[in-house]
């Protein structure tokens, strides 16, 4: 993919920015200096709350409802109107494909009409560069840590428009650990920020849970949640803040583990982290304690948000019209 720098791009464009790739409908206004003029994220949790998990079919159609309010807020917010924006930046996937269509044919409706240019952007590149964003952000080079419901890997950011993988989980995603955990425990959906609440009130050296350890630098965290039905079938009267507390230590050791191999294997000397699971208390905490600079970014850049995805489409070549048109979304990026 043919990438750009941001010197390239005039001063003062504005890039509406849209990301529908799981279950948040969000949209925001990014200038091309990487201010963040507004962010608009509205979650659909409580809608898939009763099934435990994301129902797609009805991801999808929720979006189709709030895509149009979302952008017309994100613009509001930003006390902006559409002939002020220059790019339209949408995620083209990964993620789930019927919500992805519905991002990424309201972004082309959107750019076509005015004749904009449209940015493709990899939601997964978005995670990385959220910690280039707004005042204090961090340049290249750096590690970056991302953990979420959907992807747990380690990426080394040489130059902002693009990411080399080090290493990824090879199956569950370190925020599903936490939400089957969650589930476990009779804690309600999304599990993780509930079991961070509720390992704050237990011991986490009172259980012994497993540290897989599949490869130098890739995770695996299916065995964990194993291991807790087991304890829990075994030990029905366990306490279940010290479990909670307990599996917790296991996750976040686990992916601190791994961020500190990488950095000394890598000579690197700055830390951004991304993801849900970046919002988890005692991540937060252990990643100071690494001995380098590190990004933090607060909650709403760190879980699904648009702010991200127009972020990232500075870095990116954008498509000009018509031959965005035939663009189409991507479960699996390449
Ligand atoms: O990035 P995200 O909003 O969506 C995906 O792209 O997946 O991440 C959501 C994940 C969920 O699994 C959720 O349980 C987890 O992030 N999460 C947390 C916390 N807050 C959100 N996990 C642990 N501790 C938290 N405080
Ligand atoms: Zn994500």
């Amino acid at each position: 993919m043919k990438r750009r720098t941001p010197e390239k791009r005039s001063d003062g464009g504005v890039i509406l920015g849209i990301e529908t790739s799981c279950d948040d409908t969000c949209a925001a206004l990014v200038t091309s200096g990487g201010e963040i003029r507004s962010n608009v994220i509205a979650s659909q949790g409580l809608l898939h709350a009763r099934y435990g998990g994301v129902v797609p079919e009805i991801a999808s159609r929720r979006h189709l409802e709030l895509v149009d309010a979302v952008v017309a807020d994100a613009l509001e917010r930003a006390g902006a109107r559409l002939e002020d924006v220059e790019t339209v930046a949408v995620t083209q996937g990964p993620g789930l494909i019927g919500a992805l269509l519905v991002g990424l044919s309201s972004a082309k409706a959107l750019a076509a009409t005015r004749r904009l240019p449209l940015v493709a952007v990899d939601h997964l590149h978005g995670h990385v560069t959220a910690s280039m964003l707004g005042p204090g952000s961090i340049q290249p080079p750096y590690l970056c840590l991302v953990a979420s419901g959907g992807h747990t890997f380690l990426a080394r950011v040489e130059e902002p428009s693009s990411y080399a993988v080090l290493g990824q989980t090879l199956d569950d995603a370190a925020g599903e650990a936490f939400d089957k955990g969650a589930r476990l425990l009779g804690l309600g959906y999304p599990g993780g920020p509930e079991l961070d609440r509720l390992a704050r009130d237990g011991d986490p050296e009172a259980f012994s849970f497993p540290r897989s350890a599949p490869g130098e630098l890739d995770f695996s965290f299916s065995g964990l949640k194993t291991a807790l039905l087991y304890r829990l079938r075994d030990e029905p009267g366990a306490d279940r803040a010290d479990l909670a507390a307990s599996y917790q230590r296991a996750i976040v050791e686990a992916l601190v583990a791994r961020t500190r191999t990488a950095l000394e294997r890598e000579g690197l000397e700055r830390l951004a982290i991304g993801g849900g699971v970046a919002a988890n208390s005692e991540l937060r905490a252990a990643v100071e304690q690494l001995g380098v600079a590190v990004w933090v970014p607060p909650t709403e850049l760190c879980t699904d948000n648009a702010a991200m995805i127009a972020g990232a489409a500075r870095f990116v070549e954008p498509l000009e019209y018509p031959g965005y048109l035939a663009l189409d979304a991507a479960a699996r990026m390449a």
